[in-house]
């Protein structure tokens, strides 16, 4: 129904045609419908078309469209609408010569030498990556024939590489029967691999296809870096081949998204006329996808157009030989300097089981590489400052004249006194000791002493995300009195493998807020690294009250280390609070006594003050 629609429809769009002398046979129509009905892959996509037909073939006006050229176009427009595949095609070809699939003739050796040559490419690339491109896939029958001079003449030799690029941008045909002896140099010769089920047609057969454990010499294998390259001309049987390693996750596919073809397609003639129409013949489905690439194509692992995809493939082989020596020198490095030796001896050899197990085989660019190690690595340790890092060290102290120092204060810090005579300091990142002391002075006057004099102090660490912790027992040692001296923390340096007690400093650069005073610390899940040490240590003395939510559970600033000689960085924490059950707060955070929103925290610990103060007066 919908075709013989289609058909008017195109007729009226072409215009009022009104010549009545039909030039072409009336069947054509009929015909044509037939052999798309007995041949089409899809046939489920047919329903109505019988009736379609009967509809047409009464109607003719499509006949009499006055070119053949013209009504080849009408009437493809029309199957393809109907049915909705673009590869149906009608065609008007009063010179075409039917190809005869090419037999293998009996050649003498030297002439078949020839042949291969000139339709297979090799070469040995820098750093042994073996470079192959076949430009047509060989059917069962053919690779028979000429299996063993292929094996000498070019399996051998790429054979021994250490890594493989598998040309097929250029691949626009080939026999579905060459698809299972490709595939299986890839793979394992036990156990079978169900790796494509194609439905033929004609023969109304499926026909599945399976690795093979039995191949003519030896296999490429399972682990050496495998990358197939595409282009839009990579056509048929070469998508079928691209579209299995890639799911099968064995090769990477590089380049251009594939045209989208068929598994099996055939040109009929239409009864006695020199029309023709193209139809898919056979279809295929993935077992691993349950899909296909047919139509739709392949999509790359990684997308770039044609001509860089050899350039790029070899990019990516060359951040693939460097992994081993990467993951080995990072087990190492974790192994050596993580401050809790016991988890870091164990991610050592999680990671190396996990490059063993080939998690790292598909990388295909250094920042992949990058992501990949960074989330294995925190998963593996439940540390998220274990990671990778680009090597942006932070610069050197700079030296500032005393106006911008001051300036820096004034928007490093908050202050404000709300009523009741309550303090509040607000810091969102804690300085290196040494730099802090240098403009201690500056701190004093600008910002602590406009809420030193308070009854009860709130500091408001919600957005502090840490720094280093040099400065952190200076700036407890404010909450204390003078002439006593408390241990705040122990710190675990798993570097020089001694343990460092975290004292009260007896001198301090203007007055102490003391012991006495109500202090209530904000915090929230980004309160991160030396902010969570600094409400570790308050909490554990009982010095302050923690109102928010539970701080972020990061670690004390990690240590940045080189992988070897490669551009690869590690942050490693290296020191840790020392308790003997295990980690403090790193990995787990700090959690309040009153948890509440972090965002409500600053009215909540108003809240607490205003009763307390309020009551009093
Ligand atoms: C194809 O074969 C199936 C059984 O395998 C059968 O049910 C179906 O009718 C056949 N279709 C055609 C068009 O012969
Ligand atoms: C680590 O990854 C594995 C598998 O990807 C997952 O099952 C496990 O839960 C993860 N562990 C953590 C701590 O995230
Ligand atoms: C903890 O800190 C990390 C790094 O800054 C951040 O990405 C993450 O969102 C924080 N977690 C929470 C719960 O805010």
């Amino acid at each position: 129904m919908a075709w013989s629609f289609l058909l008017v429809a195109s007729l009226f769009i072409l215009g009022d045609i009104g010549v009545s002398h039909a030039s072409f046979p009336p069947t054509i129509i009929v015909d044509m419908a037939k052999i798309i009905m007995d041949n089409y892959c899809s046939p489920e996509k047919l329903t109505g078309m019988k009736e379609a037909i009967s509809a047409a073939s009464s109607n003719t006006d499509v006949l009499k469209i006055p070119d053949a050229e013209s009504l080849a176009n009408v009437l493809s427009a029309g199957v393809q609408n109907t049915v909705s595949d673009p590869r149906l095609k009608v065609s008007f070809e009063p010179n075409y010569v039917p190809e005869v699939a090419p037999q293998m003739p009996p050649l003498p050796p030297e002439q078949l030498v020839a042949v291969l040559q000139t339709s297979i490419k090799l070469d040995i690339l820098e750093g042994n990556i073996g470079y192959l491109r076949i430009d047509h896939i060989l059917g069962e029958e053919a690779a028979d024939k000429v299996g063993p001079l292929l094996l000498e003449l070019v399996w051998n030799k790429i054979l021994p590489t250490s890594a493989l690029i598998f040309d097929l941008r250029y691949t626009g045909s080939g026999d579905a029967t060459g698809i299972p002896y490709i595939v299986s140099y890839f793979t394992q010769a036990e156990p079978p691999i169900h790796i494509d089920s194609i439905y033929d047609r004609p023969s109304n057969t499926t026909t599945k296809l399976f690795s093979m454990s039995k191949l003519l010499g030896e296999r490429y294998g399972v682990t050496k870096p495998l990358i197939i390259l595409t282009s839009r001309n990579t056509k048929g049987i070469a998508e079928d081949i691209a579209y299995c390693l890639k799911n099968m996750r064995r090769a990477t596919i590089v380049g251009e998204k594939t045209a989208g073809g068929s598994v099996k397609i055939n040109k009929f003639k239409v009864s006695d006329t020199d029309f023709y129409i193209t139809v898919p013949t056979a279809k295929c489905r993935s077992p691993i996808t349950g899909s296909t690439w047919e139509v739709t194509g392949v999509t790359p692992n990684v997308e770039v157009v044609a001509e860089d995809a050899l350039a790029t493939a070899i990019k990516i082989l060359k951040i693939r030989a460097q992994i081993p020596a990467i993951i080995e020198g990072t087990a190492t490095l974790i192994a050596d300097n993580y401050a809790f030796e016991n988890i870091g001896a164990d991610v050592a050899t999680k990671l190396k089981v996990l490059q063993a197990n080939g998690v790292y085989n598909m990388i295909v660019s250094k920042s992949d590489l990058e992501e990949k190690l960074s989330s294995d690595l925190q998963n593996l340790s439940g540390d998220k400052s274990l990671k990778t890092t680009s090597n942006a060290q932070s610069p050197p102290p700079m030296e500032y004249p005393p106006e911008v120092y001051i300036d820096l204060i004034k928007v490093s810090f908050t202050t404000e006194v709300f009523e009741n005579n309550i303090g509040y300091l607000r810091f969102d990142m804690f300085g290196d000791f040494e730099e802090v002391k240098a403009i201690a002075q500056i701190i004093v006057e600008h910002v602590w002493n406009k809420v030193v004099n308070t009854d009860a102090m709130i500091v408001d660490l919600r957005n502090n995300i840490g720094g280093p912790t040099t400065a952190i027992a200076g700036f407890c040692s404010y909450f204390f009195d003078e002439d006593k001296e408390i241990v705040l923390d122990k710190l675990y340096d798993r570097s020089s493998g001694t343990t460092t007690e975290l004292r009260t400093l007896p001198e301090l650069t203007g007055a102490r807020y003391g012991s006495k005073k109500s202090l209530i610390i904000l915090t929230s899940g980004a309160t991160a690294g030396a902010a969570e040490e600094f409400v570790y240590i308050m909490k554990k003395v009982g010095r302050a009250m923690i109102v928010g939510a539970t701080t972020n559970g990061s670690s004390h600033p990690p240590k940045t280390f080189r992988v070897g000689e490669t551009d690869i960085f590690i942050d490693i924490p290296t020191i840790h609070s020392d308790t003997i059950a295990g980690p403090a707060w790193e990995g787990a955070g700090v959690a309040p006594h009153i948890p509440v929103r972090a965002e409500d925290a600053l009215e909540a610990a108003k809240g607490i003050f205003n009763k307390h103060f309020g009551g009093q007066k």
